[in-house]
C-alpha cells in the first residue's frame, strides 16, 4: 500500500508539504498541489490512506518533556520541534519536569487525558514502565538520550561514546597530561557512554587513576564544586572533560576562582554544542546535532502517528568536535 513516503518522493515535495495539503492546514504552492494530487490518483492513495492518515491525528498537537528548560540544549531542541511540528499543522505542549519522576508523571497524565497525539520524552529520570500509560492509550513515543532495551520504543542518541573519546584525545593532542572527567547522571544512556568514551582513552595511560572521575549532575553548579573538588584531589591536573556544556561552564568559574588560567594552566572541553556565545574564554566543545534531533524526533513521532505504528530502528546521529579557545583554539 503507497504511504505519505511514496506520495512525497513521487511528487518532489517534503512530507510535510504532503501533510499540509492532505489536511488542508498551511501554505501549499499550486505547482506543489498539482503535483501530490497527480501522484495521489497514480498511486490510488486514497481514500482509506487519508482516512486512516486523519483518523490518526486527533487534537494536532504532540507533548515534548525536556528534564530542565533552564539548560539551553533543551530550549533549542525545543525549537526544533516546533518548527517541524508547525509544518505539519501540529502544536507543540512543552512541559518541564525537573528531574522529578512525580511531575514527569504529571505531566504524561495531562497528556494522555488531553488526547495529545504523540509524545517526545527527553528525560533523566523515565523507567520502561513510566510508559505503560501512554502505550496503553496507544500514543506513540519518541525517546530522546536514553535507549530501553525492550523494541517497543523508538530511541534517538548521539555518539556519545565516540566523542567522549575525541575530547580526551583532542585534550591529548593539545599537550594534557593528567585530563579529568566530570561525568554527569549516571541513570541516563547518553551520560554512561560519555564517560565509557573518556575511559576507553584513559585507562591503562600513566596518569589515569579513578579519582579523576568526580560525579555530577548536568548543571553549572554540579560542575562548579565537582571542578573544586578535583583540584583538591588534583591539583596538579590540565584538563578536563565535562559531559555537558554547562557543567564545562562551571568548571571554568571554579578554575577561574582558583587562579588557575584556561587554556594555558588547564584546558576545559564540553559536550552538546549549545549557544554559549557569551562564554569567556569559548568553549570548546563535542558538538550534537541539536536540531536535527529535535526535527527528525518530530518526523519520525508524525510518521507513526499518521502513518503506520511499526516501531522504527533507533538512530546514532554523529558529533563533531568544535575547537575555541578554553583548549587553545
Ligand atoms: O546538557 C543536557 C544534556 O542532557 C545533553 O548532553 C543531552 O544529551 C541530554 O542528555
Amino acid at each position: 500500500m503507497a504511504t505519505i513516503k511514496d506520495v512525497s518522493k513521487l511528487a518532489g515535495v517534503s512530507v510535510a508539504t504532503v501533510s499540509r495539503y492532505l489536511n488542508k492546514n498551511g501554505y501549499v504552492s499550486k505547482e506543489a498541489a498539482e503535483a501530490i494530487a497527480g501522484v495521489i490518483d497514480k498511486l490510488n492513495y486514497r481514500p482509506n490512506t487519508i482516512a486512516r492518515s486523519l483518523a490518526g491525528k486527533k487534537t494536532a498537537t504532540i507533548g515534548l518533556l525536556v528534564p530542565d528548560i533552564l539548560n539551553p540544549f533543551f530550549p533549542e531542541l525545543a525549537r526544533a520541534a516546533e518548527d517541524a511540528a508547525n509544518e505539519y499543522g501540529y502544536t507543540v505542549m512543552l512541559g518541564n519536569t525537573d528531574n522529578d519522576t512525580a511531575k514527569e508523571q504529571r505531566y504524561l497524565d495531562t497528556l494522555i487525558h488531553k488526547q495529545a497525539d504523540g509524545v517526545i520524552i527527553s528525560s533523566y529520570t523515565i523507567q520502561p514502565d513510566h510508559l505503560r500509560g501512554l502505550q496503553k492509550a496507544g500514543i506513540p513515543v519518541v525517546l530522546l538520550d536514553n535507549v530501553f532495551s525492550s523494541d517497543s520504543v523508538v530511541s534517538f542518541t548521539v555518539e556519545n561514546k565516540e566523542g567522549g573519546e575525541l575530547a580526551v584525545r583532542h585534550l591529548l593532542e593539545r599537550g594534557c597530561r593528567k585530563i579529568a572527567h566530570i561525568c554527569g547522571p549516571l541513570s541516563i544512556t547518553s551520560s554512561r557512554e560519555r564517560t565509557a568514551g573518556y575511559e576507553a582513552v584513559s585507562t591503562g595511560t600513566d596518569w589515569f587513576t579513578p579519582g579523576l572521575i568526580a560525579y555530577s549532575d548536568f548543571t553549572v553548579k554540579g560542575g562548579h564544586s565537582a571542578m573544586q573538588q578535583l583540584l583538591v584531589s588534583h591539583p596538579d591536573l590540565d584538563g578536563v572533560f565535562a559531559s555537558n556544556d554547562l557543567m564545562a561552564a562551571g568548571a571554568l568559574k571554579a578554575l577561574q576562582e582558583a587562579g588557575r588560567r584556561v587554556p594555558e594552566d588547564v584546558k576545559v572541553i564540553g559536550f552538546d554544542g549549545i549557544q554559549l556565545e557569551m562564554m569567556s574564554p569559548g568553549l570548546s566543545t563535542v558538538a550534537q546535532p541539536i536540531y536535527e534531533l529535535g526535527k527528525t524526533a518530530v518526523d519520525v513521532l508524525i510518521g507513526l502517528i499518521t502513518e503506520h505504528p511499526d516501531i522504527p530502528e533507533d538512530k546514532v546521529f554523529p558529533v563533531s568536535l568544535t575547537v575555541r579557545q578554553s583548549t587553545g583554539g
